[in-house]
């Protein structure tokens, strides 16, 4: 059979290689994929704000399978609009994809449903927002409704700060474009898990937990990034710990979107912080996280496109997924500058040695293919993956390949794992 993956960056080519470890996988398309990508699939080109020309994409390249990487896509309907031409597709609707792109509709939902999220309220204007503020202790945490990759949740460490941030949501000051609705929440403690499954409308299969490091710097300091780099371990969550995630939350919120009439099909990525009162949800994502995909797919044994296609037929219940018991962890190599302004172009060497480290897989998050060199062409660049029995050993596979490659301005955190490290020892 023949896969589409709609994406570019470090979770598609991640998805790319699972996929074609498929016995059934005879061809894989990437739309527009990336310089590591290209090694891997056939790379054509697309522009994934044009709803109308990825339709036309899939429709001319006919595949069997489309799956949906960024949630760009998701958000213009790419999913309704696949499925109304017969085209099978992997991932949510836009209305159900509304988890991830509204986060007043992702709140108001967990409070109808009863799932453990930080107090709130959503407010349609500065002024709405100035008589909730004396609810909230600071720090408050002030988001934009939509989607703002990465750069709509502002911790606010005063009330004055509060409102001059959800001021600057209101008027487009803060992200270039007006919010209509603006979250106002608690600031909740704790560590931060990212508990991904798939889920079929009806049924729920966890995938194995991350930890995913979203600051710029080493000790988690500085701006928020798109992850800097990610662990996978099933130590991440206590015993018994998953199945509580299941019941109260994960389960509840499929049950939730089946009974308003928007069932959720595709990847429920579940944002959680893990509280001293319990599991909270911060967010909910409706796709793959990147780079959490790059280390959960390295643990996963079973095939990738049978459990896909068993959400979309409705039959998740029926698949089983098997996954190596030890650890994986992928950590990002970033442009200097990044997450701010940075300049790409730069050639990286070391690739292949890189890639000879065993249990290594070196994804491309953003890279392109200039004559014969990779080049660099993100803030993140590659997303060194390896996959080990340990913790402490995937972490030195990963730092051994890392050592390999060179580009100019390079940058990557020398700390990925630390927090499961320091609480072993
Ligand atoms: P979100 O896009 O809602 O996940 O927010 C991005 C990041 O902001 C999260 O991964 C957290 O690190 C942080 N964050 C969001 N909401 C809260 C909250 N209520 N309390 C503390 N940190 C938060
Ligand atoms: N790693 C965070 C995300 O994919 O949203």
């Amino acid at each position: 059979m023949k896969v589409l993956i709609l994406g570019s960056g470090g979770r598609e080519h991640a998805l790319a290689w699972a996929v074609r470890r498929s016995p059934r996988v005879t061809e894989v398309v990437c739309a527009p994929g990336n310089g590591g990508i290209a090694q891997v699939a056939r790379c054509v080109p697309a522009d994934l704000k044009d709803l109308d020309a990825m339709v036309r994409l899939v429709e001319a390249e006919q595949p069997d399978l489309t799956l949906v990487g960024p949630e760009l896509p998701l958000s213009l309907g790419i999913v309704d609009a696949l499925q109304e031409r017969g085209l099978r597709v992997f991932g949510p609707t836009r209305e159900a994809a509304m988890l991830e792109t509204s986060k007043a509709f992702a709140k108001q939902f967990m409070k109808r449903h009863k799932i453990p999220t930080a107090n709130y309220a959503v407010c349609a204007s500065a002024a709405e927002l100035e008589k909730v503020i004396d609810h909230f202790h600071a720090p408050i945490v002030v988001k934009a409704d939509g989607l703002a990759a990465g750069k709509g949740v502002l911790i606010c460490d005063s009330r004055n700060t509060a409102l001059e941030a959800a001021q600057g949501l209101f008027s487009g000051a803060l992200l270039g474009t007006v919010e209509q609705q603006v979250v106002i929440e608690e600031f909740l403690q704790g560590e931060e898990v990212s508990f991904l499954c798939l889920s079929d409308g009806t049924h729920v299969t966890p995938l194995v937990p991350a930890q995913d490091h979203k600051r710029i710097g080493e000790g988690d300091t500085g701006p928020n990034t798109g992850g800097m780099g990610v662990y996978s371990t099933d130590q991440i969550l206590e015993p018994g710990m998953t199945d509580w995630i299941l019941r109260h939350i994960a389960e509840p919120t499929v049950r939730g979107m089946a009974e308003e009439g928007t069932p959720f099909v595709g990847v429920l990525y579940i944002g959680l912080m893990m509280t001293a009162r319990g599991p909270e949800v911060l967010e909910y994502n409706a796709r793959f996280g990147d780079p959490e995909t790059q280390a959960i797919l390295l643990r996963l044994e079973s095939d990738l496109v049978d459990a896909v296609n068993a959400c979309i037929d409705g039959c998740l219940d029926q698949v089983e997924l098997r996954w190596s018991p030890g650890a994986a962890a992928c950590v990002v190599a970033s442009s200097s500058g990044y997450p701010g302004s940075y300049k790409t172009g730069f050639p990286i060497t070391g690739l292949k040695a890189a890639a000879r480290v065993p249990g290594v897989q070196v994804f491309h998050s953003g890279t392109s293919l200039l004559a014969e060199d990779i080049v660099t062409s993100g803030g993140r660049v590659l997303a060194v993956t390896a996959a080990g029995e340990s913790l402490q050993q995937a972490l030195a596979l990963a730092y051994q390949a890392m050592g390999e490659i060179k580009f100019d301005g390079i940058y990557f955190r020398r700390d990925i794992g630390h927090r499961a490290l320091s609480r072993k020892s």
